[in-house]
């Protein structure tokens, strides 16, 4: 049976510690779905389909042995109907420090009262980018700064229109 995660999230943009979820994920599930989610409380950077179209090139740049089993698109509503939809027993998400536990574990609840037959699986984020976080990229960039070592290549590409 194909085992399958969503990876959901606002990805505005995607940084190196998302790809290293994304990788992390595809060494244990057969197939991982990047879920870029329609939020029409937040006024994004990117526009939805940037989005998803800078994450589609970074994957096949960045992980490529892994990317055949990785699937990018979005979705609006909730995120345990979507896992439903596409056949998903499990959600991903990334744990970079303490900070991220307790508002990870709330969701994790939540979802799961919504939808007991979805677990979400929690991957470290590597040291190296644990103090990375998309909104902190998103004023860098604002300011004409340098996030080239932050986010992937085809981030900095979009970034750089
Ligand atoms: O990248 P983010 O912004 O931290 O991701 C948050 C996300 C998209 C995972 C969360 O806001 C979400 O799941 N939203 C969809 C609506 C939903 O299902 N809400 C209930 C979650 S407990």
């Amino acid at each position: 049976m194909t085992k399958t995660a969503l990876y959901p999230g606002s990805f505005d943009p995607i940084t190196l510690g998302h790809i290293d979820v994304i990788g992390r994920a595809a060494g244990v599930f057969d197939r991982v779905v990047v879920g870029v989610l329609v939020n029409p409380k937040k006024t994004p950077l990117l526009e939805l389909n940037e989005r998803v179209a800078t994450i589609r090139e970074a994957v096949d740049e960045d992980l490529p042995t892994a990317a055949g089993r990785i699937e990018v698109s979005s979705f609006d509503g909730l995120t345990v109907d979507y896992a439903q939809r596409i056949g998903a027993k499990f959600i991903v998400r990334g744990l970079r420090a303490v900070s991220d536990f307790e508002s990870e574990m709330q969701m994790a609840h939540t979802n799961r009262k919504l939808a007991p037959a979805i677990d979400t699986v929690f991957f470290m984020t590597s040291l190296e980018h644990a103090y990375l976080s998309s909104s902190l990229v998103k004023e860098i960039a604002a300011f004409g700064g340098d996030v080239s070592r932050m986010v992937p290549a085809a981030a900095v590409r979009r970034l750089a229109r």
